[in-house]
């Protein structure tokens, strides 16, 4: 079966069972200022599962483009990719666990062929903190389907807490803010066989195997979450319409159809790993690291670059970046001399050309761009050279300023500094390694935090930018008028961005306005409180509210002054501050035109 057969079986199989079919949305999310990427097939159904209703119906099923900024670093084992595709299909308070677990199994026994044998299942096992039971009723539906089969039960349903099998965006109920859905869940496993021979060096070696402990013997191929509560402060309650959120790792089960437990060697990587052996004239079985992330890094970059995200400096854009240049290094690395990354976007458009013709259509503005991204980074290259050419001792610290200044890997520069004859630090290999690893951890959290829609995020920092937000939106709407209107907004821990309405450049007496009245509201030690109400009640009351639409029945309110003399008030999940001296003074970094009728501020905390 070819990936487009497979795709379609899947999306033809729920259409039978009355499902609408949806083309995949944008890997950048349209006005989701929570997230860089789209990450998860359920992420652009947010709003329908909390309750809005979708055009289409209650049953919607896609295979959503996907791309995990936070698995940059994972790349390289046999089954992590920074793209992939997840199929989905959304009950959205239409069927529940009977017919989705039964339509699942279906669907990969009888349509797509494998053998229920080598399926294994998990399902909730409770959370007493949480307050929600273990999933008996999940457990009596699958042992329904394995009497109808003759399938013995024994060993088949593994039962875990909310580490493993709780869906949320934010993970284990307890990290979930006020407002977020999210349930159990029952995955899918598919198991290679005990015969499976670890890596030596496995951290897995000695331990148990178990369905869930990723030493690789089991692949997940599927996910169901049965997403059936919504997080009040009173704990979890029930939403209105009870969910289904299935997402099915595409890659994945390809290669389980063949008992292939290597994603890289479906046919949605093969023709890329066929160009790289001919281009460095190394072979794929020795050098797996570096045609694994090669060929994952400029399929991701080239499907951002079909949506619009080009390498640069700029959040979605610098990973772009990341991720070309991490291919140029591992180019060098398997030898590769000429520039290629531009030279796989054609054969990456053809594997995906009916599927998305939107990569075929751009080829050659991506192409370019991918050449001018090479050249600049050989450059920044032939440069950290000459900066290696002038240290005379090379230690851990220099190594570690050119891999994180110029992307040079240790081995690189460790072997241009021997060619130079400079005197080499002793223990620089573990030195550098610590270094790196301290690096990637500071990264890793970072880039978690942006993913997770800041939905975590709750660093004092970014809490008091969250308060300034409002501070800002109320202090632009007395200045400039009510029509103001907040568009989008984006919180580091360096500075806010904020887009609203606006016809014209702000004038300097305007801004030094806005910056006054905040400041000023600011030292009047404003009470911040917070009041769950009724939607609707919200909306009527004049609560502002920016993406009213995503937000439950039931939503959190945050009310910045004394009661009856509210200078703003915003339906919000937080967090904010207490009191609005505890953010300190607030400036004007700048204001731009962002798009037609929309401005951009940007406003920084001093000190
Ligand atoms: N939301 C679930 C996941 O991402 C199922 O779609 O695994």
């Amino acid at each position: 079966m070819t990936p487009d057969q497979l795709r379609s079986k899947y999306l033809n199989f729920f259409k039978k069972h009355g499902h609408a079919i949806v083309p995949s949305a944008p890997l950048v999310p349209e006005n989701d200022p929570t997230t860089l990427f789209t990450g998860s097939g359920m992420q652009p159904m947010v709003p329908y599962l909390l309750g809005e209703t979708h055009p289409l119906g209650t049953r919607i099923v896609d295979s959503q483009k996907c791309f995990r900024s936070q698995d940059i670093e994972e790349v390289g084992d046999n089954r992590h990719t920074t793209f992939f595709e997840m199929l989905g299909n959304w009950s959205l308070g239409d069927y529940f666990k009977a017919e989705q677990i039964e339509w699942v199994y279906t669907f990969l026994v009888d349509e797509v062929g494998l053998d229920p044998m080598k399926l294994y299942i998990t399902c909730f096992g409770g959370d007493k903190e949480a307050g929600v039971d273990k999933d008996t009723q999940a457990e009596e539906i699958w042992l329904k389907l394995f009497k109808k089969r003759n399938i013995n039960p024994e060993g088949r349903i593994s039962f875990y807490g909310s580490d493993k099998n709780w869906w949320s965006r934010a993970g284990i109920p307890k990290n979930m803010p006020l407002g977020e859905p999210g349930g159990p869940d029952s995955e899918i496993f598919y198991d290679f066989g005990s015969e499976l021979n670890l890596h030596e060096d496995s951290p897995f070696n000695g331990e148990e195997c178990h369905v869930n402990c990723d030493c690789g013997r089991f692949l997940e191929i599927g996910n169901s979450v049965f997403m059936a509560y919504v997080k009040t402060e009173q704990g979890f309650k029930d939403l209105k319409g009870k969910n289904i959120d299935f997402g099915g790792g595409f890659e994945r089960i390809l290669a389980v159809m063949d008992n292939q437990q290597d994603v890289f060697k479906t046919e949605l990587f093969s023709p890329i790993i066929k160009q790289i052996e001919r281009l460095s004239g190394k072979k794929y079985e020795d050098n797996l690291m570096a045609f694994r992330v090669i060929s994952d890094h400029i399929k991701a970059a080239t499907f951002l670059a079909a949506d619009g995200v080009f390498p640069n400096n700029k959040e979605q854009g610098y990973f772009s970046r990341r991720l070309v240049r991490r291919s140029v290094r591992y180019g060098l690395e398997l030898g590769i001399e000429k520039n290629f990354i531009a030279e796989l976007v054609p054969t990456i458009a053809s594997i995906y050309l009916n599927q998305y013709p939107e990569l075929d259509n751009q080829k050659e503005k991506i192409k370019n761009i991918f050449e001018i991204e090479e050249n600049k980074f050989k450059k920044a290259i032939d440069k950290g050279l000459k900066e290696l050419s002038k240290i005379n001792q090379f230690t851990a610290k220099t190594a570690f300023n050119l891999y994180e200044t110029y992307g040079f890997p240790l081995e690189l520069s460790l072997e241009e500094a021997k060619r130079m004859g400079k005197e080499i630090e002793q223990g620089i290999e573990s030195k550098f390694i610590d270094k790196r690893a301290a690096h990637a951890q500071k990264s890793r959290t970072a880039s978690a935090g942006m993913f997770k829609g800041g939905l975590q995020e709750n660093s004092v920092t970014t809490t008091k930018y969250h308060t300034a937000t409002h501070l800002l939106q109320a202090a632009l709407r007395k200045v400039l008028g009510p029509q103001v209107e907040q568009k989008g907004s984006n919180i580091t821990e360096k500075r806010l961005r904020f887009d609203f309405s606006f016809e014209r450049a702000m004038t300097d007496e305007e801004k030094t306005a806005v910056e006054q009245q905040i400041n000023q509201w600011i030292k009047e030690s404003q009470p911040v409180s917070k009041q769950i109400m009724e939607k609707k009640k919200a909306l009527a009351s004049g609560v502002m509210a920016f993406f009213a639409e995503k937000y439950p029945d039931e939503v959190s309110v945050y009310s910045i002054g004394p009661e009856g003399h509210y200078l703003s008030r915003e339906l919000c999940g937080g967090p904010h501050v207490e009191s609005t001296e505890q953010i300190g003074e607030i400036y004007i970094q700048k204001e731009k035109s962002a798009s037609a009728g929309v401005r951009r501020i940007y406003i920084g905390l001093k000190n």
